[in-house]
């Protein structure tokens, strides 16, 4: 019994077929269906061998021919195709080296603008030879008020201006002196005498704490202490130093200081300085004329100083009648927004990244008194 044969595909069409094959897949799925053990020209070749002896020769030339044919025109199809999906992938993983280099991730990182005026401060203070200290931002009551000779009844110690920890006391006999969170960090001028010997010359600049939250205040934020003590210091010096630091910092040397009369228990005499400044559009300007010189300019207060009074010497250890010098403390919050423009202490804690990445400083950039203290390019050229 013999099945019909298929009849084999006329060859100049397969030839285009092949020709027009779109794709390697493709061309592999013609090659089977032309070729492969199912195809119509291996059943002609399977029945060679049972022809009569004379024809098969012929049959066997011819066939073996148009399967040769089509095996080259196979193959030249194949090397079009696979070089044209190489250039395919070429061209699609190409890299564009006129690109710009890829940004590390810490490059659009950005400093608060606190931790800049931080740097800041501190590299003015290196500059003029001043340490740096820290202390506790969990205090005693001691060192917050007592050794910085302040009385019982000074209204600063209320519970109602500061964060007192519950008291202790175990009723076993065992008790932890009152503990608080530091309202100011002039404790930290108790600590560093204590622990050091005179003289001193040191900044800092740390976290306090006071019950307060408005629009200017939080009930945390920065301060930053400076204390000097040797044989003959006096306010002239500190008025040079506190002069040259707002000059520094807000990069104008034409802000000036004024001192006003004030208490603090710390110090005697006590006063209040004023920076000079003026408004312009809207925003204020350190420096200027001061108030009443015609210039348009008013003064603004900033920060508390004066003479370490005798007690708190004596407290940490010093001869008040060999020892004397200068005090001060001011905000770094307030300081910062009045040099970077910034509206509202609050936002400042906010955690709010559209808000850091406008007011932020880029962290490749180094404050230095030579080099340029902050970034004056305007933003989105920063670092
Ligand atoms: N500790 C004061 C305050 O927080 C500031 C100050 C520091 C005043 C040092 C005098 C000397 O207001």
């Amino acid at each position: 019994m013999t099945t019909p044969l298929p009849p084999l595909p006329p060859m100049e069409e397969t030839l285009r077929r092949v020709k027009e094959a779109r794709s390697l897949t493709a061309l592999e799925a013609l090659r089977v269906s032309l070729l492969g053990r199912k195809s119509a020209m291996a059943a002609h070749l399977r029945l060679i061998g049972r022809l009569p002896p004379k024809d098969r020769a012929a049959r066997g030339t011819s066939l073996n021919e148009s399967r040769q044919t089509l095996t080259e025109a196979l193959e030249t199809r194949k090397s079009v195709l696979t070089k044209e999906a190489r250039e395919k992938t070429l061209v699609q993983n190409a890299a564009d080296i006129t690109l710009p280099v890829a940004q590390p991730p810490f490059a659009f990182g950005r400093l608060h603008p606190i931790a800049q005026a931080w740097d800041e401060m501190v590299e003015i203070f290196a500059t003029l030879g001043f340490s740096l200290e820290e202390g506790p931002e969990i205090e005693t009551e001691e060192h917050n008020f007592t050794a910085l000779n302040t009385p019982e009844e000074h209204p600063a110690r209320d519970p109602s201006d500061t964060f007192y920890f519950p008291s202790r006391k175990d009723g076993k006999g065992g008790s932890a002196p009152p503990h608080l969170l530091r309202c100011h960090t002039s404790p930290v001028q108790i600590r560093a005498m204590r622990a050091g010997a005179p003289p001193f010359r040191f900044i800092a600049p740390g976290r306090v704490y006071r019950r307060d939250s408005d629009q200017t205040h939080t009930p945390m934020f920065h301060q930053i202490e400076g204390l000097v003590i040797d044989r003959d210091c006096h306010l002239g010096h500190l008025k040079w130093v506190l002069t040259h630091f707002l000059r520094a910092f807000f990069e104008n040397d034409a802000v000036e200081i004024r001192f006003r009369p004030h208490h603090f228990p710390f110090t005697e005499p006590s006063l209040e300085a004023d920076m000079s400044y003026r408004r312009e559009g809207g925003r204020i300007i350190a420096g200027g004329g001061g108030g009443g010189g015609g210039g348009g300019g008013e003064w603004m207060e900033i920060l508390g100083c004066g003479m370490v009074h005798p007690h708190v010497l004596e407290a940490s250890g010093l001869d008040a009648r060999e020892w004397q010098g200068f005090a001060f403390g001011t905000g770094i919050d307030r300081l910062a927004m009045l040099k970077y423009g910034i509206p509202d202490l609050r936002q400042c804690f906010d955690a709010n990244l559209d808000w850091l990445d406008f007011y932020g400083v880029s962290p490749l950039f180094a404050p230095s008194l030579s080099g340029g203290l902050s970034p004056k390019t305007p933003k989105g050229e920063r670092g």
